[in-house]
């Protein structure tokens, strides 16, 4: 595949202010060189992010999502980075189930002074991301086609083949 022809991932990306919006400014003003896929969207604290944004982010053509916030212990607003720590598997758990890869979500802490942790992680999440291939869920939601993590042998349909046979005997 020639280098025009390579797939660019778009990344929607959700800084906290205190500290990952922080870090993605360092980054900027230190000229540490990252993808341009990522498009910052600045919240408060990790914790405002409802998980619908990730959902309609994806929805609304996202290929991957990155929820950044401050280290566990050190949010501004005591202990929600936590609740966004719970919401967070429980989305990766949630887009399984939908047939999409989890790997397009990921959760980073990074304080103000780690804007090189900032460029690194968005860096790897890019690559991870273009070698899982365009989401496409608009597509998927106007042809009913088969989610991306159903194609690549991912997602329940998939788990559903290799999931082990319990009698019905030893069921609870
Ligand atoms: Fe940064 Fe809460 S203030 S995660």
């Amino acid at each position: 595949m020639s280098e025009s022809e390579r797939f660019e991932p778009l990344i929607i990306g959700f800084t906290c202010n205190w500290c990952s919006y922080r870090a993605a400014d360092l980054a900027g003003t230190s000229r540490m060189k990252y993808p341009p896929n990522v498009r910052l969207i600045r919240l408060m604290c990790s914790g405002r992010l409802d998980p619908t944004f990730v959902l309609k982010a994806l929805a609304n053509g996202a290929d991957g999502v990155l929820i950044t916030g401050c280290h566990p212990g050190e949010c501004h607003y005591l202990e929600q980075n936590y609740k966004a720590m719970r919401r967070y598997y429980l989305l990766r758990a949630m887009l399984t189930q939908m047939g999409i890869e989890p790997e397009r979500v990921r959760l980073v802490w990074a304080s103000a002074a780690e804007g090189a942790r900032f460029a690194e992680e968005v860096t790897r999440m890019v690559e991870d991301v273009r070698r899982l291939g365009p989401l496409n869920w608009p597509a998927i939601a106007a042809d009913g086609a088969e989610p991306a993590a159903s194609r690549n042998g991912h997602g329940p349909a998939a788990a559903a083949e290799t999931a082990p046979v319990v009698p019905e005997e030893a069921k609870p």
